[in-house]
């Protein structure tokens, strides 16, 4: 049977080659074996099935392309991604950016910042060298890198009439401000004068600074600040830039900000919900109908189990135990607003918490997170856990971007002090 059926073969494959013997060519030689083949597939049946299945290989391989554009997906190696996994001995530790969401406040007429990714990319270039000379080598407890560029990009792109800085500490932020603007005032308000650092170690005072420390020390909302405006002379308060780092309850920080009159504002530690020592503008924006917002205690949901994996990792993640207070609360910090350091908190209703995210929608214009400069297979910050952040400025993978930046010459440890850096740009008061 099979010699018959080889022998009726080979009989029609010779009937064929003396129908086109005269051309002989290796093209020919080549279509007759694609013939054979599709023949071949056509008699078995499996052409179809084969064809569907190269249509649909094509398609998710260009969904795959495209998602880059859709999601942030790292670009991380195969190697970093293998090498990875052999250290954690797990898989699935992409820095993958954003997958659990990235809430954010709303803004009241769609309005966005006006800088681009390539901006950020030029001032990081220009940044790393400036960032390189401060002079107090280890922050700790204060800003690391990534906030500092955040901080001295925003202040050099607005180019503020007036800076005024809430929480100075040793004064590394007051430094920052003044590389971002070399000729313009600054106020500063902190219980303790940063001069008194200088006697156990590096710490600044600005020449151009007004300093409210010490035995002058006023809070930001006790201020009057029209007295203040005036005696700067100042006219125009949308040329104010304020920078929050005081780690007071955001929502009393912006309505302070807001009944000055004042428009730009910089929040430092704007904390992830479940996190940090008080009420930030991430955690007031967190909110059902935002992406990555609003969020479920039930111990058996596809989040609670996703979150208690990532914990593992990320020593800043929260599992659902840590995001739910008493009654299945989990705005906030388990429920409560927290506020200066966490010295006071209260509990706080979802009624209540969902009303403070209508009253700041109802004032802020513009919201921007400072993204992370670089992803963590490149900086190997180990904190702040990727599935809630923004893309990076450099992805994961890009080592020749990461250290055509300047950016492999900083140690490890300024990269891990992440908490979403917030810009709020608020529409005037009416007055
Ligand atoms: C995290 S540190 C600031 C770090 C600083 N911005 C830096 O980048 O190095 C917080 C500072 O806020 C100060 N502080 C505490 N209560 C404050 C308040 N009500 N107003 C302003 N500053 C306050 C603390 O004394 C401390 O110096």
């Amino acid at each position: 049977m099979l010699n018959a059926l080889s022998l009726r073969r080979a009989a029609h494959f010779g009937d064929e080659g003396d129908e086109h013997q005269e051309d002989g060519s290796k093209t020919r030689k080549q279509l007759s074996i694609a013939m054979r083949v599709t023949n071949y597939l056509t008699r078995t049946g499996y052409l179809w099935p084969i064809i569907l299945l190269a249509i649909l290989i094509f398609v998710i391989a260009s969904l795959f392309l495209h998602s880059r554009d859709l999601v942030c997906v790292s670009s991380i190696s195969s190697f970093d991604r293998l090498s990875r996994t052999r250290f954690f001995g797990l898989d699935g530790l992409e820095s993958d950016f954003g997958s659990l969401g990235v809430p954010w406040c709303r803004s009241k007429h769609g309005k966005t910042i006006e800088w681009t990714s390539k901006d950020l990319l030029q001032g990081l270039e220009e940044f790393v060298p400036i960032y390189e000379t401060r002079p107090i080598k280890n922050n700790m407890y204060g800003m690391g890198f990534d906030h500092s560029f955040g901080l001295w990009f925003i202040t050099r792109w607005l180019k503020p009439e007036l800076m005024i800085e809430s929480g100075a500490f040793k004064g590394h932020s007051t430094w920052v401000l003044r590389q971002a603007m070399p000729n313009t005032p600054i106020i500063s308000l902190t219980p303790r004068h940063p001069s008194k650092y200088l006697m156990k170690g590096p710490a600044y005072v600005d020449h151009n600074c007004t300093y409210f420390a010490g035995k002058d020390f006023v809070d930001f909302g006790n201020v009057n600040w029209s007295t203040v405006m005036k005696k700067h002379g100042v006219t125009d308060l949308t040329r104010v830039l304020i920078f929050f780092d005081d780690h007071q309850n955001e929502l009393k920080r912006l309505k302070q900000a807001h009944k000055a009159g004042f428009s730009h504002l910089v929040f430092e530690d704007n904390y992830d919900t479940g996190t940090g020592d008080h009420y930030s503008l991430r955690q007031i924006c967190d909110q059902f109908y935002i992406q990555g917002g609003g969020h479920s205690c039930f111990k058996d949901s596809d989040e609670a189990r996703q979150r208690s994996r990532r914990k593992n990792f990320w020593e800043k993640a929260v599992d659902i135990e840590g995001l739910c207070g008493p009654g299945e609360a989990w705005w906030g910090v388990k429920g409560y607003m927290r506020d200066d350091f966490n010295h006071t908190n209260k509990q706080i209703s979802y009624t209540q918490h969902f009303e403070n995210s209508r009253f700041v929608e109802s004032v802020v214009d513009v919201y921007w997170e400072v993204p992370p400069v670089a992803g963590p297979s490149l900086t190997h910050q180990t904190r702040y856990d990727p599935a809630r952040v923004s893309c990076p400025i450099v992805e994961d993978g890009r080592f020749g971007l990461f250290q055509r930046l300047g950016l492999s010459r900083l140690e490890t440890s300024v990269f891990n002090g992440y908490t979403q850096m917030v810009y709020v740009e608020m529409s005037p008061k009416e007055m």
